[in-house]
C-alpha cells in the first residue's frame, strides 16, 4: 500500500531511538536518565484516588463534551484569569487529550497544505514532524547561544510572506529552558496582530518558572482574542502525562472551528482525570508551588556543577531543561549521546533533534532527577579514554 509521502518523509519518534542506546549500557552505578520530560517525583497520592474514584463511575464511561467538561473549563479559565491578571471565561478554552494534541488540532485549525508557520529553531521535534505531515512549510527562526536563544522579532517580521499563517512561540523552551521575557512575546504579539496571522504560545513548562511570575501580559493588556492560541500541559505540572490532557485557550471565533477538529479527533477528552483536575487545580496549587522550588534548586546545582566539568558548558537553563555544549566540536550529537547512553549511563537527546544546525548541543532534561544524581555528573561526563 502507498503511504501518506509527507508522514513517510519527517523523523521518526526520537525517545525510543535514544532509550536502544541506554538498552546497552553495563555499568555498576545506574542509568541516569535525562532523555524524556518526566518529573522524577510520583503525583500525590490524592491525585491519583480521584482519578481513581472517577474512573469508576458510570459518568466517567460515558462520552462527554467535545471541547471537555464545563465544570473543569470553568475552573481552569479561573486559573488563567487570576495567574494572567484578565478575565477568560469557558468559551474561551477547549480541553484536549494533551498539549501535543492541542498543537495538531491548532495547526489543522490554522493552515493548510502550502501554507507556512515560523518556528523558531530549534524547536520542539513534535510541532516540526506535524507541520511536515500536514503540508505545512515550517520557516526556521535561528535563534543564537549569545542571546540565550531568545528569538528575534526583527528576524521574524522579515520570514512573514503570504502564506504565512502563525508563528509558535515555546515558553519556558523545550529544548533550551529559555524563558522568554514578557516584553519579547508582546513584540511578537503586535507583530502578528499587525499582520493578521496567529500567535501560537505553548507553556507547558510554566509551573516551573523559577521566577513564579506572570508569563507575559498579553490577556492582561491586548485584544487577544483574534491573535493568541495559547497552549498548556497537565502532563508535567501534575505528573500525570499519562492520563494525556491539555488545554488550549483562545478567542470564541478559534474555539468553534476546532471544535470540528476536535470532534473527530477525540470526540471528547478522558474524562476521569477531568473530573480529578477539577479538584487539583486548587488542591495542588502548593504541591505545585514546592515543585517548582525543588526544580530551581535542581537547576542551579546542575549549573555549578556541569559549568565545573572540563569541555562541557551550559549554553542555556532556565526552567526543565539546559541546552549543553558537549566538548567534542565536529562530531555529530547523536554520536555523543550514543556514547553517553551506552558508555556512561548518562540519557540524553542529541541537539540535532530539535533541528538543523544544532550539533553542537545536547539537550539535559535536568529536572528529571534529584541533587544527588546531578552531583554524580562531574564522573560520568569526564572525557577520558573512552571519549
Ligand atoms: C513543548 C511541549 N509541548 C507539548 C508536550 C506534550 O505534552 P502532553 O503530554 O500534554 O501531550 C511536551 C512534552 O514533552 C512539550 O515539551
Amino acid at each position: 500500500m502507498n503511504l501518506n509521502p509527507l508522514l513517510v518523509g519527517t523523523a521518526a519518534p526520537p525517545i525510543p531511538a535514544v532509550r536502544a542506546w541506554s538498552a546497552r549500557y553495563r555499568g555498576r552505578e545506574p542509568l541516569i536518565d535525562l532523555s524524556q520530560a518526566v518529573p522524577g517525583y510520583p503525583p500525590p497520592p490524592e491525585l491519583l484516588a480521584h482519578i481513581a474514584a472517577a474512573g469508576g463511575s458510570l459518568d466517567a464511561a460515558a462520552y462527554g463534551a467535545i471541547t471537555g467538561d464545563a465544570t473543569l473549563r470553568s475552573r481552569y479559565a479561573e486559573e488563567v484569569s487570576e495567574l494572567y491578571g484578565g478575565s477568560v471565561s469557558l468559551d474561551e478554552i477547549a480541553i484536549t487529550a494533551g498539549c501535543n494534541q492541542a498543537f495538531v488540532v491548532t495547526a489543522m485549525t490554522l493552515a493548510t497544505a502550502g501554507d507556512t508557520v515560523i518556528l523558531p529553531l530549534p524547536w520542539y521535534f513534535n510541532h516540526k514532524m506535524i507541520l511536515d505531515t500536514l503540508g505545512v512549510e515550517a520557516v526556521a527562526l535561528p535563534c543564537r547561544a549569545e542571546a540565550g536563544f531568545i528569538p528575534s522579532v526583527e528576524a521574524a517580521a522579515t520570514l512573514i510572506g503570504p502564506r504565512t499563517r502563525a508563528i509558535v512561540l515555546v515558553s519556558p523552551n523545550n529544548p533550551t529552558g529559555a524563558i522568554y521575557p514578557p516584553a519579547t512575546i508582546a513584540a511578537f504579539a503586535e507583530l502578528c496582530a499587525d499582520r493578521g496571522i496567529a500567535l501560537v504560545i505553548d507553556e507547558t513548562y510554566r509551573d516551573f518558572n523559577a521566577a513564579d511570575r506572570r508569563p507575559h501580559d498579553l490577556i492582561a493588556e491586548t485584544d487577544w482574542q483574534e491573535t493568541l492560541v495559547q497552549l498548556y500541559s497537565f502532563s508535567k505540572a501534575y505528573c500525570i502525562p499519562g492520563h494525556r490532557v491539555g488545554a488550549i485557550l483562545a478567542g470564541q471565533r478559534f474555539i468553534a472551528e476546532l471544535t470540528k477538529v476536535l470532534d473527530c479527533v477525540q470526540i471528547c477528552p478522558p474524562r476521569a482525570p477531568q473530573t480529578a483536575l477539577t479538584w487539583a487545580i486548587g488542591a495542588l496549587s502548593g504541591w505545585r508551588g514546592e515543585n517548582r522550588r525543588t526544580i530551581a534548586a535542581r537547576a542551579q546545582s546542575f549549573r555549578s556543577v556541569v559549568s565545573s566539568i572540563a569541555g562541557w558548558s551550559v549554553a542555556s537553563i532556565g526552567a526543565y531543561f539546559a541546552y549543553v555544549r558537549h566538548p567534542f566540536p565536529g562530531r555529530p550529537a547523536a554520536a555523543v549521546a550514543e556514547w553517553l547512553a551506552a558508555e556512561r549511563g548518562v540519557v540524553s537527546l542529541p541537539a540535532s533533534y530539535f533541528g538543523p544546525r544544532q550539533e553542537d548541543f545536547l539537550r539535559l532534561a535536568y529536572a528529571n532527577v534529584d541533587v544527588a544524581a546531578i552531583n554524580a555528573l562531574p564522573e560520568r561526563l569526564a572525557v577520558g579514554a573512552s571519549g
